[in-house]
């Protein structure tokens, strides 16, 4: 098999096992943090925040792959975040990096080994709703596979039963609670009007869309679009994970010829800079909650 995953079940709970022996607690709340979540080295980021952080670069971790984003961190850290034990995976692996979508999502399986429940994944990503503006947050509600339409998805190859069901169902992938309790959340803490629920597309990258490209994607019900995060959440849906994830809106889609603007890398990382405090504070109540459920 060409999609064949080399990470059999063993080999994943032996990466967990690797952590476990190695951390005095046990998360139940996993999170990925996207470029400007803490994806990249900075001090004010949502993993610099844990309280005893306990940090695994990837390189030291046996069988782990390597992060290849320039000023991506690449490490897991585990610690607290209001008072809630957490792992967090600072800087992901993309499908840009030259990864498959299996190899980008398998954490998620070390995660679900690990004893966690609860995926919080966030990411960047470009704002195609015209509602929406530069540093608002959108809670994804849906997404479209648009990997997946193209013949791509994380769990092709043969299926390992004890992560999960050959063919799982993605119509609640996004708990629905959840969007509505961080809604509130977002509004009792004063970001209601940078709040919005939507549909995330993930795109191989890592060029950004033409035009036509995003015309096409905001006809067919995207409201924004991304690198990321969509076979993340598959592969923990297929092991019944709870999934939260929201998008930072660091660029507005260029949707219009006579736009002279170019999409570029630095805004992504100068919006997520912007937004560092709130989205740590959003994070951190989003992780009470859970804790409580
Ligand atoms: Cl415009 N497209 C994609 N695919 N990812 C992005 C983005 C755009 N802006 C931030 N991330």
């Amino acid at each position: 098999y060409a999609n064949s995953n080399v990470y059999s079940y063993e080999s994943v709970v032996k990466i967990a096992q690797f952590l476990l022996d190695r951390v005095p607690f046990t998360p139940k709340i996993g999170i990925i943090c996207g470029s400007g979540m803490g994806a990249y080295w900075n001090k004010g980021s949502l993993a610099e925040a844990l309280q005893n952080p306990i940090k695994f670069p990837y390189e030291d971790i046996p069988n782990f792959p390597i992060s290849t984003v320039e000023g991506h961190a690449g490490q897991l850290v585990f610690g607290y975040l209001s008072d809630v034990p957490v792992m967090c995976m600072q800087g992901r692996f993309h499908y840009y990096e030259g990864y498959p979508l299996w190899k980008c999502a398998m954490p998620v399986r070390v995660m679900k080994m690990i004893g966690v429940t609860h995926l919080i994944a966030t990411n960047a990503a470009g704002g195609l709703n015209k509602t929406y503006k530069v540093g608002d947050i959108m809670i994804v509600k849906d997404h479209i596979n648009m990997m997946g339409f193209a013949g791509n998805n994380p769990l092709q190859g043969p299926n390992e039963e004890r992560f999960g069901p050959r063919f799982p169902p993605m119509n609640s992938a996004y708990n629905k609670q959840l969007i509505r309790k961080a809604k509130e959340i977002a509004t009792a803490e004063g970001l209601g009007d940078l709040v919005h629920d939507g549909v995330y597309t993930c795109l191989g990258g890592p060029s950004f869309e033409t035009v036509a490209e995003l015309k096409m994607l905001g006809m067919l019900g995207c409201d924004a679009v991304g690198m990321s995060t969509v076979h993340e959440v598959i592969t923990a849906r297929h092991c019944n994970m709870t999934v939260f994830a929201f998008s930072l809106i660091t660029n507005m889609c260029i949707t219009d010829y006579d736009c002279k603007e170019e999409a570029n890398h630095c805004e992504v990382l100068d919006v997520g800079k912007l937004r560092e405090g709130d989205l740590k504070h959003f994070v951190s109540k989003v992780v009470e909650y859970m804790a409580q459920t």
